[in-house]
């Protein structure tokens, strides 16, 4: 085989990306993947089914609590978990085939096996037969992104305590579905199964849901998912879980007081760790950070010469689209290129009901930096098309620099706000102001308007407040 100018090895979204964009650019590319299908997590047990099943989740939930308000009655409408779950698969299966099919058109070889650094510059591939080959090349891009934390007291069995990956394949809802953990997954899928029936209690050690958003947001969200029926008890530690006759029991410490919580099926949703083992990443002296992350400069270069990495398994936010944009960016390195990725305008959605959306700081992080700014909120309540919708929960909040009216922030809780925060990712990568968004025309009747708004208000100045 000849030599290859790039190997990527996994090939989730920032490894599928990195081949289209090198083979784009002409180089002679290859792609190594251990599992059938290509696409990572995000295509396979991650992003798409999860939104394929809040989709569907959200239809039910619509069919029985929102379509008579709307004069639409329907008897006693039901699931058929059957049919959501194929239908679930079916999509995933149709985005897997898509990769493969941008593999071939733009040149890429695809190799099955698990890829594991041999020597700087040769690349061993295992397949799941057991052949083995090895393959030479100028450059390799580790983008093997992530896994499931496990907790050493709740460790997975797959059944009753379960990861994302399983808790996406139930054949029925659980009667009592325990989620350990308040971040993206442990909010969307205790959503979904929420609306599909599950009574849902979410357990988090800190004393607010949705790290990493601005609390505003994660405050209205809590009080929005408590109101559709999900329990949440805050500041309470796991300890311990265990199984007695196919049920879990859970053990929590809330302050001094120790609490038990009984459960067809655990959610561990604690985060993820970096998937960097294995990899061959050590053999040739690959540096990791204190997080097992592999390190790297700005151009993605890992300490050892031809060697790079992208995605989750570098610091970063864990998101598909980060690990995208690093992608593009790594491979138009390779041929001399700048490569660009702004990490200060990457946005953030969890796609419950409401969705939150956000980009750039939060009030919280702004105030700990001292940075003045002022504040331009927008509530649904007082938008033409959210009251059409009968979607008037939530706001739109901009951070925006007191002195020079810079956007900073911009964060949005609504139906749909992971569409809509689009707008404000463009603002802020061409470092808009808040006058720049003011003075934008937005379409009516549209939730955007209420963006708008917000920005409008910013100089105190909204029109229909
Ligand atoms: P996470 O890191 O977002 O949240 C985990 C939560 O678990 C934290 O709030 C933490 O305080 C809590 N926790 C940890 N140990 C605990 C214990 N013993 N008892 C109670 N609570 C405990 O992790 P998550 O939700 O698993 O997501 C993993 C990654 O995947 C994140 O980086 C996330 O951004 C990404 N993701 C993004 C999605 C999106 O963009 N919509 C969807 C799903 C995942």
């Amino acid at each position: 085989m000849d030599k290859f100018d790039v190997v990527i090895i996994g090939s989730g979204p920032g490894g599928y990306v990195a081949a289209i964009r090198a083979g784009q650019l002409g180089l002679k590319t290859a792609l190594i993947e251990k599992d059938k299908d290509l696409g990572g997590t995000c295509l396979n047990v991650g992003c798409i089914p999860s939104k394929a099943l809040l989709t569907s989740s959200d239809h039910f939930h619509f069919a029985k609590k929102e379509a008579a308000k709307h004069g639409i009655l329907l008897d006693n409408p039901r699931v058929d978990l059957s049919t959501m779950q194929k239908r679930k698969d079916k999509v995933v299966k149709t985005l897997t085939g898509g990769v493969r099919q941008l593999m071939k058109t733009n040149k890429v070889m695809v190799l099955e096996g698990m890829g594991s650094i041999s020597a700087p510059g040769k690349v061993l591939v295992k397949s799941s037969s057991g052949e083995t080959q090895e393959i030479e090349t100028k450059n390799i891009i580790i983008a093997t992104g992530s896994m499931p934390i496990e907790l050493p007291f709740a460790k997975f069995d797959g059944k009753t305590i379960v990861s994302s990956t399983e808790a996406l394949c139930f054949e029925e809802a659980p009667k009592k579905f325990l989620v350990i953990g308040a971040g993206a997954i442990g909010l969307e899928l205790g959503s979904v199964w929420n609306r599909l029936g599950s009574e849902v209690t979410v357990l988090e050690f800190l004393p607010r849901i949705a790290l990493g958003f601005d609390l505003e947001l994660s405050n209205l969200l809590q009080r929005a998912l408590t109101s559709q029926g999900i329990t949440f008890h805050l500041e309470t530690k796991v300890t311990g879980v265990r199984v007695e006759n196919g049920r879990a029991i859970a053990t929590a410490t809330k302050g001094n007081e120790t609490l038990t919580f009984e459960a067809d099926k655990v959610l561990v949703s604690v985060g993820r760790r970096p998937f960097s083992e294995g990899v061959g990443a050590e053999k040739v002296g690959v540096e990791f950070d204190e997080k097992k992350r592999i390190k790297v400069n700005k151009h993605f270069r890992t300490n050892v010469e031809g060697v790079y990495a992208i995605g989750d398994v570098i610091a970063g936010p864990m998101l598909a689209h980060k690990a995208e944009d690093e992608g593009i960016a790594v491979a138009e390195i390779l041929v001399g290129e700048a490569g660009h990725v702004n990490y200060d305008a990457i946005p953030n959605v969890v796609y419950t009901y409401p969705e939150i959306a956000t980009v750039g700081k939060s009030e919280e992080e702004l105030k700990a930096a001292g940075v003045t700014y002022n504040v331009g909120k927008f509530p649904f309540t007082a938008n033409g098309r959210a009251k059409v919708n009968l979607t008037t929960e939530g706001f739109v909040k901009i951070l925006a620099d007191a002195k020079t009216d810079r956007v900073l922030g911009v964060h949005l809780i609504c139906a749909d706000a992971g569409n809509m925060i689009a707008e404000a990712a463009i603002a802020m990568e061409f470092g808009a102001s808040a006058e720049d968004i003011a003075r934008t025309c937005h379409a009516h009747p549209t939730l955007p308007e209420a963006v708008k708004e917000a920005a409008m208000a910013v100089a105190k100045r909204a029109i229909h407040m």
